[in-house]
């Protein structure tokens, strides 16, 4: 069953030189207990599509069409108070940089605490040991629940920002790039700990990462976004093992971890697309080593093939089977 149906999604950035299109007919689904993996390019929309499940675009950006259906409801049609009570306790999320986020003059175990009064516990007892159990919950001793924020390393704090937004067990978790900017034996520590909690909780996720190897480990599906588009979409394995579009298999082409160490990495030549001014047909087609006549005049349409959903003129009359 869907938690999350997003439908023809558009967020427009309005600026003195005009409208940039961040999320452009966006696309996708997440069954319950499925983790769905986004990534693409800097800039290419993936923060932009994750804030806008929650309401949280702000001027100058803009959700300008499509649906949110959250548990059967469009909650694009939700007011404020209704969006207020959804966020953290039914979708919550753990912000690009959120490591920097924590209040520097709150104890970190005070901060645990506003947050479940938020969400209606008045009990100090009950406060108390749930603070405690938060705390264990992500590894952290909870004789630690009174230093400052400061006195965390950065992987801590990241601990303390996914037990904060784990606090309501929430329907749906969005990480976006929650490992970003940790050192690696840090981010390994904090993938177990997203793997556990996944097990333990059930964890339905939309995770957003750079790390193509963290993506690999943690989801079940896999969106590629380049251009503001879904260029494909497909289970995990089939994308990383068979990608059908040029710009997935040139993403994962040119990164380390996925097809072996010996292999020449492939960087894709050229820059992601300006979106003040986006091309007329594909948004890959400046970069596309297979690019055709028609790839510069016309967007490519959706289309399912084997699995695979994707926009790419390869396969344009070529729709068959199903994500
Ligand atoms: N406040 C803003 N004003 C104008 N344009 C913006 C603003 N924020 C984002 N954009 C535009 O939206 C696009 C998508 O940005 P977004 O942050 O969603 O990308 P991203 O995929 O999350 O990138 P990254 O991997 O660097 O986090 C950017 O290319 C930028 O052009
Ligand atoms: S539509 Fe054309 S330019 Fe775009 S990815 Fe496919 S082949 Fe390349
Ligand atoms: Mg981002």
């Amino acid at each position: 069953m869907a938690i999350l149906e997003v439908k023809d999604l558009c967020v427009d950035y309005e600026t003195k030189k005009g409208t940039a299109r961040a999320v452009n007919h966006v696309n996708f689904s997440i069954n319950k207990g499925e983790t769905l993996g986004l990534i693409g390019e800097s800039g290419c929309g993936k923060t932009t599509t994750a804030m806008s499940l929650l309401g949280f675009v702000s001027p100058p950006g803009r959700i300008t069409g499509g649906s949110v259906i959250f548990k059967g409801e469009d909650i694009r049609n939700y007011n404020d108070e209704q969006m207020r009570k959804l966020r953290g306790a039914s979708i919550s999320i753990v912000r690009q940089e959120a490591q920097n986020a924590l209040n520097p003059v709150l104890r970190v175990g005070d901060q645990i605490g506003e947050v479940l009064r938020e969400h209606g516990e008045k009990n100090n007892k009950l406060i108390e040991e749930r603070i405690d159990y938060q705390l264990e919950m992500v590894g952290i001793s909870p004789k630690r629940k009174k230093s400052y924020p400061f006195e965390f390393s950065g992987g801590m704090r990241q601990r303390v920002m996914i037990a904060l937004a784990a606090i309501a067990e929430p329907d749906l978790m969005i990480l976006d790039e929650p490992i970003t900017g940790l050192d690696v034996i840090v981010q390994r520590q904090l993938i177990n700990l997203l793997a556990e909690l996944r097990a333990k909780m059930g964890l339905t996720a939309l995770l957003i990462s750079h790390d193509l190897s963290v993506i690999a480990e943690m989801s079940d599906r896999v969106a590629v976004m380049y251009g503001g588009y879904i260029a494909e979409e497909a289970d995990v394995v089939s994308l990383y093992k068979n990608s059908k579009h040029p710009y997935s298999s040139a993403l994962i082409e040119s990164y380390p971890r996925i097809r072996g160490e010996k292999k020449t990495l492939k960087s894709i030549p050229g820059a992601p697309p300006k979106l003040l001014t986006p091309p007329d047909g594909c948004m890959f087609a400046d970069r596309c080593q297979k690019a055709k006549d028609i790839c510069f005049k016309q967007v490519p349409e959706s289309v399912v093939v084997d699995g695979h959903r994707l926009r790419c003129h390869l396969y344009s009359g070529n729709s068959k089977g199903g994500v």
